[in-house]
């Protein structure tokens, strides 16, 4: 029997991935390349008075160096998708610390970067950076809303006054930066007036449509190639000022120009997760009903631009209540822009109304998992819209029931083990849905082959095996035997691997085209595509077509959900907080490869961890910067911080979502996971901790 939909496969392009043949940007080169690297401003808010090239022309291997003189004057692209309205290096002016203000061309890559360190900039006018928390909250001006950022149903006010309890309280999540494995990489060559790019990229069609847009060139102009991306978690989203950089120096030098991004310009070159200041206000009746859902949510923004971290998203539709009030502002700051980071969002967003939760069930008295249970809304609380599935309430009895919630004590320290507590919490997990039109062509070959085509991109999440499942399933033949090509702009265009949406896009598309190849098939008998293009002497058949996601699920409320409980081990004395296991059950959609499934949600809980436990960039006043563009200041969560973590997914089925029955997976896994660690943190120690992350010292003060 052929293996489809719902088998484990093993990633087919996990073998070139360990044995260190996979192409990534970065090994890409070509004839007469020059490697780039950018000197980027010290000051948070001036401007360039001077640049003293003299040092770093006179370095080994230097063969130009570009100011903002230099560069041509480049178009806006549009705001998103382009990641920010200002283009760098086009006049004199510094609105953020690590802005490009130069870049340094050499033989080698080393040389590049070493000159780069040896350009000496002169700055005027520096002015001191506001830091969060010190400006005014304001409403984004929409380039990149999600929502309208004022939600309003019923009457919180006097809702509140009838609330027999109510929680008031608020929560803080850190800046965080996105730090994949592989930094950006760009190559760029002109001929002529046509643009190819070599890129590490979440969107090819997107960068294609911003570097056309900025060097006013019809798209079919700008070719992108995009080998496999290590890792993007939304960094890799939007596109930045380092890719219009690398194309507009290529062209004024005429030659190839590669640039690779160091580690520290990982931290102000592509975006980060802003820092938010979220205010929960929740009542309940005495029987845990909720009578009112007020979320206000400030995220720190960039002077110019106004990315808003939308935490009050997930709020709108996660409880059923009389009365909601959901704000989203943003303070505009002295800093890079943010952008979307693996969860964005709900992410932040969900720290906060689920800490509250847990705060009222414990003011309550009731279970925290029975009171979740109890708010469960009939159709969406806000716009009244059936929900397209929701499997909640499975996802939060058989998440108690895999990790034993049953025999919980309710009250806090009351699961001592020596010198250590232990502590049991839990959170519910929601995200957005987004689809994104696809495109795909399936073609069979005569010797036995399938290839399935689409421009889509792989960022580790298993999109070959996907897909590669997807066609084998539609065909009737072996994955093994189905090749999938991604990565270029010359294929079908495909959405971005955004949003958790990959599956429901580019599969989708596989799908409709494998469907038309498999309808093509049958004119020509019954048999094998192999048999039955030997039988009629093709070398080949082919189908094209198109997924509209617009076609289907209009009038419904569509999102993923989960449940995660956590168990926790503080060390009394130390203040030191370990997460020794974690269930997590997702009602996501139809699982199409449960192998890679489970290792996106394994992955998206170890991101909630280190939300919860240890990530936090932190913004030094006095220097208006990130102060630790390293993995030594910034700490991620390694092999020997993770536990036992339990993954699994309740039975769900969503076809107006996606014809697969499809939704998106990976960015939910990390959503939940920080309130479940500090409500089991509470519960372990009697200690409510609302600022992320939970440090020692909050544990010991
Ligand atoms: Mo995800 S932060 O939408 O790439």
């Amino acid at each position: 029997m052929n293996a489809g939909i719902g088998t484990e496969l093993v990633r087919p392009d996990g073998r070139a991935k360990l044995t260190g043949t996979a192409q990534y940007s970065a090994d890409d080169s070509t004839a007469r390349l020059v490697h780039a690297a950018l000197v980027t401003a010290t000051v948070p808010r001036g401007r360039v008075a001077e640049l003293d090239t003299a040092q770093a022309a006179a370095a080994p291997g230097v063969t130009a160096i570009l100011t903002s003189a230099d560069l041509p004057r480049l178009a806006t692209p549009p705001v998103p998708p382009l990641a920010h309205s200002l283009i760098p290096m086009q006049d004199d002016t510094v609105h953020y610390e690590g802005q490009p203000v130069a870049l340094v061309a050499a033989a080698t890559r080393e040389q590049a970067q070493h000159a780069a360190r040896l350009v000496r900039p002169r700055y005027a006018d520096v002015e001191p950076a506001a830091v969060f928390g010190s400006g005014e909250a304001v409403v984004p001006a929409g380039t990149y809303n999600l929502a309208d950022p004022d939600v309003d149903v019923g009457d919180v006010e006097a809702r509140l006054g009838e609330a027999d309890v109510v929680v008031a309280e608020t929560y803080r999540t850190a800046d965080r930066h996105h730090n994949p494995i592989e930094p950006s990489a760009t190559l760029a060559w002109w001929d002529g007036d046509q643009l190819t790019v070599h890129d590490c990229a979440q969107g090819i069609s997107v960068v294609r449509m911003v570097l056309a847009a900025a060097f006013e060139l019809p798209a079919d102009h700008v070719h992108v190639h995009c080998p496999f991306v290590g890792g993007g978690f939304g960094c890799k989203g939007f596109v930045h000022p380092h890719q219009l950089l690398t194309a507009a120096s290529a062209r004024v030098l005429g030659r190839p120009v590669q640039l690779v991004l160091t580690r520290a310009q990982m931290f102000t070159a592509c975006g980060h997760q802003p820092a938010t200041r979220q205010t929960v206000r929740l009542g309940a009746t005495r029987d845990g009903r909720l009578t009112a859902v007020e979320h206000t949510s400030v995220s720190a923004a960039a002077r110019a631009d106004d990315y808003a971290e939308f935490a009050t998203a997930g709020t709108r539709w996660l409880y059923a209540t009389p009365a909601l009030r959901a704000r989203t502002r943003i303070e505009r700051l002295d800093r890079p822009q943010p952008t979307a980071m693996r969860a964005p969002h709900e992410g932040p967003g969900m720290f906060a109304v689920e800490s509250a939760m847990d705060e009222l069930a414990h003011q309550l008295g009731i279970d925290p998992v029975a009171l979740r249970l109890r708010n469960e809304p009939e159709t969406d609380p806000v716009t009244r819209e059936p929900f397209s599935s929701r499997p909640l309430r499975q996802c939060l009895r058989e998440g108690a029931r895999r990790f034993g919630w049953d025999t919980r004590p309710p009250q806090p320290r009351s699961m001592p083990d020596g010198t250590d507590l232990l502590g049991w919490g839990m959170a519910v997990a929601t995200m957005d849905t987004f689809r994104f039109p696809s495109s795909a062509r399936v073609r069979a070959e005569a010797g036995g082959r399938v290839v399935v085509e689409t421009g889509t991109q792989e960022i580790g999440t298993g999109q070959p095996g996907v897909l590669a499942l997807v066609a084998a399933d539609v065909l009737g033949v072996a994955p093994e035997t189905v090749e999938v090509r991604f990565g270029d702009t010359s294929l079908p265009e495909a959405g971005m691997t955004a949003g958790s949406s990959s599956t429901m896009g580019a599969g989708s598309a596989v799908h409709a085209a494998a469907t038309e190849l498999r309808d093509k098939l049958a004119t020509l008998g019954h048999g094998t595509p192999a048999d039955l293009l030997d039988a009629t002497g093709l070398t080949s058949l082919d189908a094209e077509a198109r997924w509209d996601p617009t076609e289907s699920g209009a009038g419904l409320s569509m999102h993923t959900y989960g449940a995660v409980f956590t168990e926790v081990r503080v060390d009394a004395d130390l203040g030191l907080v370990r997460m020794t296991r974690c269930v997590g059950v997702y009602g996501a959609g139809r699982i199409i490869n449960p192998l890679t499934a489970r290792s996106q949600m394994i992955g998206g809980i170890t991101w909630g961890l280190g939300q919860a436990l240890l990530e936090r960039s932190v913004f030094e006043p006095s220097l208006g910067r990130f102060l630790s563009k390293n993995l030594a200041g910034y700490v991620i969560p390694g092999n020997a911080d993770i536990g036992h973590i339990d993954v699994s997914f309740v039975d769900d089925h969503d076809p107006h979502a996606s014809p697969l029955g499809a939704k998106g997976i990976g960015e939910l896994g990390a959503v939940g996971v920080s309130a479940a660690i500090a409500n089991a943190v509470f519960h372990a120690t009697g200690r409510r901790v609302r600022d992320l992350p939970i440090t020692i010292e909050a544990l010991l003060e």
